[in-house]
């Protein structure tokens, strides 16, 4: 099971083909070695065979943002699991809180994405989080139970292509203002807690990652944590250096 700490650039609406190129080729000279740790890019769709023929033999990987729930069909505008292996994807996100909140996404289509994606082997990262107002109604870990429960009932750990997690409250994300590294350590905590009862005795292998405005200056500090297995970077993976600080960051003690 690959348990190395991921890194993970989520650049949502950005970037036509030309700039992921030209993107990937600063970068690439940057990326630290892929021996301890784990780096994927998530272009949009068009840029996904452009972006995994430039990462080939590079160690770097390639993510898409968003899958289809469902194999093939009249689904105009889907993309489905298959099509995103085919290009050349590893990973997948899956429920991120953009898809919920502009797209309507419910805990049963994102359950169904996450067994459409770990149908075909690609390697869902199922993102959760609370609301600034759930937070202030004291209702993070109600909240973040009723994501994970529903999310993975009844999905497998494929341990060749182990899910990960991703812990996104909805507050951190573009605000510039991210969780602190306590505040993450107590969700991912629990998260660790649920998936211990749902994969029991598999998952302390399994990555839980942090994402809301996480930047070089606080990557360190947030990997130090010993539930955080990796980050989900928005704003700051947009520019090629700021994207390899991030990756380079000194790790923590990883998984429990
Ligand atoms: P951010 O985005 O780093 O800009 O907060 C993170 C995400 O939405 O995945």
């Amino acid at each position: 099971m690959d348990t190395r700490p991921l890194f993970l650039a989520n650049w949502k609406m950005n970037l036509v083909e030309a700039e992921v190129t030209s993107f990937l080729t600063r970068f690439i000279p940057l990326a630290p070695p892929s021996t301890d740790r784990a780096v994927a890019v998530a272009p949009s769709f068009p840029s996904l065979r452009t972006a995994s023929i430039l990462l080939e033999k590079t160690g770097l990987e390639v993510a898409a943002q968003d899958l289809c729930h469902e194999e093939r069909g009249a689904f105009t505008g889907g993309v489905s699991a298959a099509m995103l292996v085919a290009v050349g994807c590893r990973y997948v996100l899956v429920g991120h809180s953009d898809r919920r909140q502009i797209w309507a996404e419910d805990d049963e289509l994102i359950q169904r994405k996450m067994r459409a994606a770990t149908d075909q082997g690609l390697l869902p990262v199922l993102c959760v989080g609370e609301s600034a107002g759930q937070r202030q109604q004291g209702r993070t870990a109600e909240v973040v139970e009723k994501q994970v429960r529903a999310a993975l009932s009844g999905i497998p750990l494929d341990e060749e292509n182990p899910l990960a997690l991703a812990y996104e409250p909805v507050w951190a994300i573009g605000t510039g203002d991210g969780a602190s590294p306590e505040q993450a350590e107590e969700v991912h905590r629990q998260i660790r807690e649920l998936l211990q009862e749902i994969y029991p005795g598999r998952a302390s292998a399994l990555r839980i990652l942090y994402g809301g405005s996480v930047t070089a200056d606080t990557a360190a500090d947030l990997m130090a944590q010993p539930d955080i297995n990796g980050l989900l970077v928005g704003t700051a993976s947009l520019e090629p250096d700021s994207f390899a600080a991030i990756c380079r960051c000194p790790l923590g003690s990883g998984p429990p």
